[in-house]
């Protein structure tokens, strides 16, 4: 491979006065920048990343081109820098041009990561005509929403189609058994402890599915009774503290798959998944946890024992009250939650006097990706 001019290109980042190539290997393209190594180029990722018209469908900016027809040990005729931009060409004349700018971008976070809460931590309170109405408080409030994984929508309309409402901000409901929008009143159909008056331990909805949703919107109606406080509990928060001062039970949480069952006469739900998900690099993705769908497992089965063990220590944690924030949800307020990290619970109620809340379910995909929509649209406006 030949390496063309080595001339420093333009100030282009913040304080780096001279960038450019770095000894060349036989795996990649190396840039540096004041002689330290500011970007590590494998050959073939180069190469599949190609933006020209012929390696993508212009229209869409998929990719077209396919890794296979090029050999794995692939490497690039010459590589040179023309301003900003790294010029490769391939063995087949094929030309590939990248703006440094571009690459270094993309270790930038989509948005701002979930964040621990503190411990006086009390969810922020967005209003309903602004956060359906106003893209930049919309914005704000999804952006809280993913930080914190709890927010509180207020003054919103104290009637049964208002979760059908929050669609443009929070995608399409995700439909489950039992009904679309879920009634949680004491004289009802009763499939779930929720619809008595005692206290609710903290739990996620849904346990019993292999991929439950992972947004809830909790819609107070109406609340004139004495007593049913609602409570929220950050359950990564708690397995962080687990995983840091009891590391061999949060691995067995992570390993010891538990069998949870929701049902009635006509609907039945059945999963077994472990209460701990992490991602390939060990961060929690998702905790599962609800007493009441926790099925009888069998005793005999291997690792129960020490699976008891650590469940006991994480059920002391989780229902530790200096772990909880607790709060009133009054008629016509909707507490939304990141329900594979925010359990959600209920102090035991008076039943004289109605309570009526609703449930519906949303996926934080479709919700963060609409921020992304939306921060774009505030640029386009500001231009
Ligand atoms: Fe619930
Ligand atoms: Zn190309």
């Amino acid at each position: 491979m030949r390496l063309e001019n080595t001339t420093p290109i333009a100030p282009m980042l913040n304080g780096t006065p001279r960038i450019e190539l770095g000894a060349s290997d036989a795996t990649s393209v190396k840039v540096e920048m004041n002689g330290f190594r500011m970007l590590d180029l494998p050959y073939l990722w180069l190469r599949d990343n190609c933006l020209c018209d012929d390696c993508r469908v212009s229209e869409t900016q998929e990719k077209r081109f396919m890794l296979s027809d090029v050999p794995a040990d692939l490497s690039p005729l010459s590589v040179a820098l023309d301003d900003s931009e790294l010029v490769i060409t391939w063995p087949d004349q094929h030309c590939t041009r990248f703006v440094l700018e571009d690459i270094v971008a993309l270790s930038a976070p989509r948005h701002d990561p979930a964040m621990a809460w503190a411990p006086d931590f009390a969810p922020r309170y967005f209003d309903w005509s602004l956060f359906l109405h106003d893209d930049i408080a919309a914005a704000e409030a999804i952006s809280t929403f993913l930080i914190d994984g709890a927010i509180v929508i207020n003054s919103a309309p104290q009637d049964s189609e208002t979760l059908e409402l929050l669609s443009p901000r929070l995608g399409p409901i995700r439909e489950l058994l039992f009904d679309r929008i879920h009634n949680v009143l004491v004289d009802t159909h009763v499939y779930n402890v929720a619809h008595t008056p005692f206290a609710l331990p903290p739990h996620n909805d849904f346990a019993s599915y292999s991929f439950p949703p992972t947004v809830q919107a909790l819609h107070m109606l109406e609340n004139d009774v004495e007593g049913g406080k609602s409570i929220i509990v950050d359950s990564w928060g708690v397995a962080e503290d687990l995983r840091r001062d009891r590391p061999d039970y949060f691995e067995t949480l992570c390993e010891f798959a538990v069998p949870f069952r929701e049902f009635d006469e006509t609907n039945e739900t059945f999963a077994v998944e472990p209460i701990i998900k992490c991602d390939t690099k060990g961060r929690i993705i998702s905790v599962r946890f609800s007493n009441q769908l926790m099925q009888t497992m069998d005793p005999m089965k291997e690792g129960v024992k020490t699976f008891y063990q650590a469940y006991h220590e994480f059920c002391r944690r989780i229902t530790d009250p200096t772990r909880h924030c607790t709060f009133r949800l009054e008629g016509g307020q909707i507490l939304l939650v990141a329900a594979h990290r925010i359990l959600h619970a209920r102090e035991a109620f008076n039943p004289v006097g109605k309570r009526h809340l609703q449930d519906a379910y949303f996926e934080l995909d479709n919700i963060a990706n609409k921020l992304i929509l939306l921060q774009r649209n505030a640029k386009v406006s500001h231009v």
